[in-house]
C-alpha cells in the first residue's frame, strides 16, 4: 500500500521512481514492517553498500504521513504504516463503494485506444483474445482515471481476401447462401478457395478483378462486401457482447478509401515520397528500417497507408493526447514504420503514439493456421469454457438458481482473466484446466472468494460505516486486507500507467488470498457487535475492490456460486 507515494518520495539520489515501485516488496515476517525496500539492486549504480543506501533513504520517508517509523536492517529498508491513519483511510475507500480505486489525473485528457479491430471475413480466432480484452480493460482502466477514451476498432475491411470470397461465393454457393449462413460457413469457403487455387491458380486473377470492381465501387462487387462484413460483424458482436467489450467507433480501413490521398500530398510536398521499382515509398534507411511502402506499382494502397490516413483522421476527430494501438508484437515494424514516417511529417501528434505489443496465445496442443482450417474461433473457446464452468458448478453447488448464468460468468471470465494475468508481452498457452482451476490464479478464485464476502454480507447484513471501530481488528491477517484494500487504487494507476492490466489483475487475486487467510482464521458474524461490525465492515471494502477490479477486466462477479 502507499506504493505510488513511496515510490515518489523516494524517487532520489539517482533512482527513478519505477525502480523503487518495482523494488517494493512484503516482507516474510510483519516484524520486518509493512512494506520494504532491498536496497541491493541499487548498489552498481549508486556504488555504495546496500546497508549505506538504505540508511540514505530513511529520512526520506520519515516524514510521509501514513508511516509510523522506518528501520533500517542490513540491506533493507523497513516501514511500518501508522494504523490510525490506515483505519480513517478504510472508511473513506468503502465511502466510495464500486467507485474505489477512481481518480481524476486523466482529467481533460483523450486517449485514443486502437484495439481489437479484427478482420472482416476472416475468422475471429483466439489470436484476436489478447488485443480485444486487453484493450477493453485499458479502455476502462483509463476510464477509471478519469481520462476520456475512444475506443476504436480499426477493421480490416480491405483486402484481396474479398476478391477472393467472391470467386468462392459465385463458384460454390450463393449471396442468398452466405448471407443465410454463418461465419463458420464464409470460412469454408475461405479455406476451399486456398484448397482448390492450388490447382487453379487462375482463381487468384479473378479474385483480383473481384477486388478491383470492390474498389472501384462497382455495385454487384459491393454487394458481395456488404454480406461478407454483415455476416462477420454478426458473429463478432456476440463475442464483443459476452467478452463485455465496446467500441466507440468502427473505422475501418475502407473508412480511409478516400481520405489517403490528403496525407500522400503531404508526403510528397515534403519530399518523403521516393520510386522505387514503379512503387512509391518511403525511405527509412537513415532509422535502420526497410523502406515504408505506401503506393504498389498497380496503385493499390497499403495497410500503412491507411494506417497514416486514420492517425491523421483520429487527431483532427478527437485531438487525442495519446493514441494506443494494442496489436501483437509481430507487427513491431509495421508501427516503428508509421511512427518515423509520422515524425518525418511533422505530424502534430507523433510524439503521443504508442505501440501496446503483446505475445501470442497457443492452445496446449499445437498452433492454428487460417488457411488450413485448424482454426481456434474464440467462440468455441468461450462454449467450452462455460460449458467445463457448469460441470463445476453443477458439482459444487446443485441446487443453486442461476447455474447458467454463473457458468458464463465463470467460463468466460476464466478465459478473458488467462490474457490478463502475465504481462502483456509473455506468450501464453492457453489451458482450460488451468484456467478453471477454483484453487488457483484464476478468475474462478476470485469470483468464489466475491460471493464468499456476499454470503457473509448477507448472513450477517449491512455494516455501519459510522460506527466503524477498527480497533476491533487487532490482527496481523486483518492488517493485511486493509493493506490491499488501500493499495487497489495504486495498482490501478500502475495498470494505467504501464498500460498493464495484469496490475489489477494480480492485485485481485492478492486480496482474495489473503481475505480467505482472514476468513479461515476467524467467524465474520459473532456476537460482539464491535468486532461483528468490523469484521462486516472489512469484507465489505474486500467485495467492493473485487467488484470493481473485476469489472476493469470485463470479468463479472456473481453474487453466489
Ligand atoms: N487488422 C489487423 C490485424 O488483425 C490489426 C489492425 C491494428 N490496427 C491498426 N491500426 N493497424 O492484424
Amino acid at each position: 500500500m502507499y506504493e505510488l507515494q513511496l515510490s515518489k518520495a523516494l524517487a532520489v539520489e539517482g533512482l527513478s521512481e519505477n525502480d523503487i515501485f518495482d523494488a517494493l516488496e512484503k516482507p516474510k515476517e510483519s516484524k520486518m514492517g509493512d512494506i520494504c525496500l532491498p536496497c541491493f539492486k541499487f548498489a552498481r549504480t549508486m556504488r555504495i553498500a546496500p546497508p549505506m543506501i538504505a540508511n540514505k533513504l530513511q529520512p526520506y520517508v520519515a516524514g510521509l504521513d501514513f508511516v509510523e517509523r522506518a528501520e533500517v536492517a542490513g540491506g533493507y529498508l523497513n516501514i511500518f504504516f501508522d494504523r490510525n491513519f490506515m483505519a480513517k483511510n478504510l472508511e473513506a475507500s468503502l465511502a466510495l463503494g464500486e467507485n474505489v480505486g477512481k481518480s481524476d489525473e486523466g482529467a481533460g485528457k483523450t486517449i485514443c485506444i486502437d484495439y481489437s479491430s479484427v478482420n472482416i471475413a476472416k475468422p475471429f480466432h483466439i489470436g484476436h483474445l489478447s488485443t480485444t480484452v486487453i484493450g477493453g480493460a485499458l479502455y476502462r482502466i483509463f476510464e477509471h482515471l478519469g481520462y476520456r477514451v475512444v475506443g476504436i476498432n480499426h477493421l480490416g475491411d480491405w483486402g484481396t481476401q474479398f476478391g477472393k470470397l467472391i470467386v468462392a461465393t459465385c463458384k460454390w454457393s450463393s449471396l442468398e447462401e452466405v448471407a443465410s449462413k454463418d461465419e463458420y460457413f464464409l470460412n469454408s469457403l475461405y479455406v476451399r478457395y486456398h484448397r482448390e487455387v492450388e490447382e487453379h491458380p487462375e482463381m487468384d486473377d479473378e479474385a483480383r478483378a473481384w477486388f478491383k470492381r470492390i474498389e472501384d465501387g462497382d455495385s454487384e462487387a459491393t454487394a458481395y462486401f456488404n454480406v461478407f462484413k454483415d455476416v462477420t460483424m454478426r458473429a463478432v458482436g456476440k463475442v464483443y457482447d459476452r467478452l463485455r467489450i465496446k467500441f466507440d467507433s468502427y473505422a475501418g480501413e475502407s473508412f480511409y478509401n478516400d481520405k489517403m490521398d490528403a496525407c500522400l500530398d503531404i508526403l510528397k510536398a515534403k519530399n518523403l515520397l521516393v520510386e522505387s521499382e514503379g512503387a512509391q515509398v518511403v525511405k527509412l534507411d537513415d532509422y535502420n528500417m526497410p523502406p515504408c511502402l505506401l503506393v504498389k506499382a498497380d496503385g493499390a494502397t497499403l495497410y500503412a497507408t491507411r494506417d497514416i490516413a486514420a492517425v491523421y483522421y483520429r487527431k483532427q476527430t478527437y485531438d487525442f493526447d495519446k493514441c494506443l494501438y494494442v496489436v501483437a508484437y509481430q507487427q513491431n515494424l509495421h508501427f516503428k514504420q508509421l511512427f518515423q514516417v509520422l515524425k518525418l511529417m511533422d505530424f502534430a501528434g507523433a510524439d503521443d503514439m504508442e505501440h501496446i505489443a503483446f505475445g501470442m496465445v497457443s492452445m496446449e496442443d499445437g498452433a492454428m493456421s487460417t488457411r488450413s482450417g485448424r482454426v481456434i474461433w474464440l467462440q468455441d473457446v468461450l462454449d467450452k469454457a462455460v460449458e467445463k464452468a457448469l460441470k463445476i458448478i453443477e458439482e459444487k453447488n446443485p441446487d443453486s438458481k442461476d447455474k447458467l448464468a454463473i457458468a458464463e460468468s465463470v467460463g468466460v471470465g476464466a478465459v478473458v482473466f488467462s490474457a490478463l494475468w502475465n504481462n502483456r508481452i509473455k506468450d501464453i498457452v492457453f489451458s482450460f484446466d488451468k484456467v478453471l482451476n477454483f484453487d488457483g490464479e484464476t478468475a474462478p478464485y476470485v469470483q468464489y472468494t466475491y460471493a464468499r464476502c456476499a454470503s457473509a454480507l448477507r448472513k450477517g447484513g449491512e455494516p455501519d460505516l459510522c460506527n466503524m471501530d477498527l480497533a476491533a481488528i487487532t490482527d496481523d491477517e486483518g492488517y493485511e486486507v486493509i493493506k490491499s484494500v488501500l493499495s487497489f487504487c495504486d495498482s490501478v494507476r500502475q495498470a494505467g500507467k504501464l498500460r498493464e492490466p495484469c496490475y489489477v489483475t494480480r492485485h485481485v487475486v492478492d486480496l482474495a488470498e489473503k481475505f480467505n487467510r482472514f476468513y479461515i482464521g476467524h467467524r465474520i458474524v459473532v456476537e460482539d457487535a464491535a468486532v461483528r461490525n468490523a469484521r462486516l465492515l472489512l469484507t465489505k471494502s474486500v467485495a467492493n475492490v473485487i467488484k470493481t477490479g473485476l469489472s476493469l477486466l470485463g470479468i463479472s462477479a456473481p453474487e453466489e456460486m
